[in-house]
């Protein structure tokens, strides 16, 4: 069984009001289940990419506890947790040097070697960004000063297909995808979809979701807006989220969007 654990958290910025204060999560799944793919929604500020950075090891919670598959992720050195989370890099700062090594970056030193171009090529033309590089100088083209700067839709989208790299070889218990949407043409749109329904096969995979296509894959849905009401954190079905959700509920009718 793969699962994730949240135990009593709380975690707050600076003398901020908590976040987390003493909320709790359970999901588990088991290994025979096909798609395992679960959707985070909430309004603008209510803690969802604060929760993916506690849960991928990057935020340490001030009190309580984090588990993946029952490992207490804060307790083990950062080769066991990259085997058991995978998650997105921060745009912000990862993203420079070769187009090769940003795409291959945290895989070892000999699976990175016997990469083959062709296959980095058909992960890129997948999620969009190929012709970005195809008349420069390929996967040796420089990014970020001095090279192609690619817009924050599209360091999402190189962002992402790294993850998806290096979630197809370590194939961690638990995946953490903020999804990329900004400025995808439909085709790579699905093309994006279709990845992470891949990945889904093989991880837990947490996707805050900025489609509502994506939420019709998802199996449940945790909406962050409920925080504030609610300690027990769950991933629900539709039906259920109906019912509690205020936001799913203007979502659904239209007067919401998705928060990116
Ligand atoms: N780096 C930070 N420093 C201080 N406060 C932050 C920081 N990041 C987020 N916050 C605050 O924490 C709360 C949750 O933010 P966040 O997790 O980014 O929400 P969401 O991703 O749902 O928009 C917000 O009140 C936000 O202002
Ligand atoms: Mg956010």
């Amino acid at each position: 069984m793969k699962s994730v654990e949240l135990k009593s958290i709380r975690y707050q910025y600076f003398d901020d009001t908590p976040v987390f204060d003493g909320h709790s999560l359970f999901l588990g799944i088991p290994d025979d289940q096909d798609n395992g793919l679960y959707g985070i929604i909430g309004l603008s500020g209510t803690g969802k990419t604060t929760l993916l950075s506690i849960l991928g090891g990057q935020f340490r919670p001030d009190s309580g506890e984090v588990l993946v598959d029952g490992v207490n992720i804060y307790q083990v050195g950062d080769l066991k947790r990259r085997e058991l989370i995978g998650i997105q890099m921060q745009t912000s700062t990862s993203l420079r040097g070769k187009l090769r090594y940003n795409l291959l970056f945290g895989l070892p030193d000999d699976v990175k070697k016997s990469y083959l171009d062709e296959e980095l090529v058909r992960i890129l033309t997948r999620v969009g960004l190929w012709h970005l590089f195809q008349d420069k100088k390929g996967l040796d083209t420089m990014i970020g000063e001095g090279g192609v700067n690619l817009s924050g839709g599209q360091r999402q989208r190189l962002n992402f297909a790294g993850l998806y790299i290096r979630a197809r070889y370590f194939e961690p218990s638990l995946l953490l995808i903020d999804e990329p949407t900004s400025s995808l043409d439909e085709l790579s749109e699905a093309a994006i979809t279709a990845m992470i329904r891949e990945l889904a096969e093989d991880s837990l995979t947490l996707v805050v979701a900025h489609r509502l296509k994506t939420l019709d894959e998802a199996q449940g849905i945790l909406d962050t807006s409920l925080l504030k009401t609610q300690k027990d954190l769950e991933f629900m079905d539709r039906k259920t989220l109906e019912k509690k959700s205020k936001y799913y509920q203007d979502l659904m009718s239209g007067s919401a969007l998705l928060d990116g």
